[in-house]
């Protein structure tokens, strides 16, 4: 049997996409989005901080676009990375952030809304955890990256095996590939993502995937 609240946050796989609704969402779930995501084993934040590790040195300068409350920071900070930034739109989630210590700055930053008041080149690394889901604009989206991590420096993200193929995300990392933004990409076979939650379970599963930037 799944363990965890599934059932307060039912429907999540499917949540409203607009930035106004998901800031509302999280800003509610944040007091205790941790524990919840606890029980129901989620292991992203620390895959994703294991491959950056693999990729990348630890005094590189590192962007958690989407932190959320700061388990993906938590986990870079495991991983022995002590530069960090975070942007999210949801600020109740980046209060929660500000208290884990993870981060030099946390700013609120709707990634909707591209350009990001980033500058180019500013960050060696990047990760995106959890949040591609609610950026439908893949393609957009990872130009962004590409655009506010140097050249040499490495991407790593999650997308959700559902979505991965609904936005043919495997064409938009190919036509990146063509047009030299991006090199060594790595996407892993499906694995599980929140396998203590019912809805998600053995039904949705994520893929990591990273790359290096041209
Ligand atoms: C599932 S949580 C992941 C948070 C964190 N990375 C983690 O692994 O726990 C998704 C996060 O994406 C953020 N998010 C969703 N849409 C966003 C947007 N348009 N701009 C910035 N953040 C967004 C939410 O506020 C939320 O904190």
């Amino acid at each position: 049997m799944k363990s965890g609240d599934s059932s307060k946050h039912a429907g999540l796989s499917d949540i409203s996409k607009k930035s106004d609704d998901v800031a509302q969402y999280y800003d509610e779930w944040a007091n205790d989005y941790n524990e919840t995501l606890m029980d129901w084993h989620y292991e992203a934040p620390s895959k994703i901080a294991s491959m950056l590790r693999s990729a990348l040195s630890l005094q590189s300068s590192i962007l958690d676009a989407g932190c959320g409350t700061g388990l993906s920071g938590n986990a870079l900070i495991g991983a022995g990375f002590s530069s960090i930034d975070g942007i999210d739109v949801s600020d109740r989630s980046l209060e929660v952030a500000s208290k884990s210590g993870a981060y030099n700055t946390l700013r609120v930053m709707d990634m909707q809304r591209l350009p990001l008041d980033i500058p180019d080149d500013c960050y060696q690394g990047l990760v995106c955890v959890g949040v591609l889901t609610y950026l439908t604009d893949s393609i957009s989206t990872l130009r962004e990256f590409c655009r506010v991590t140097r050249p040499g420096g490495y991407v790593a993200m999650t997308q959700r095996s559902d979505l991965f193929t609904e936005r043919s995300f495997q064409d938009v990392l190919d036509t990146l590939v063509k047009e030299r933004l991006i090199a060594e990409v790595h996407t892993s076979e499906p694995q599980p993502y929140l396998p203590d939650n019912a809805e998600f379970g053995e039904e949705i599963l994520v893929h990591y995937i990273g790359y290096r930037v041209v």
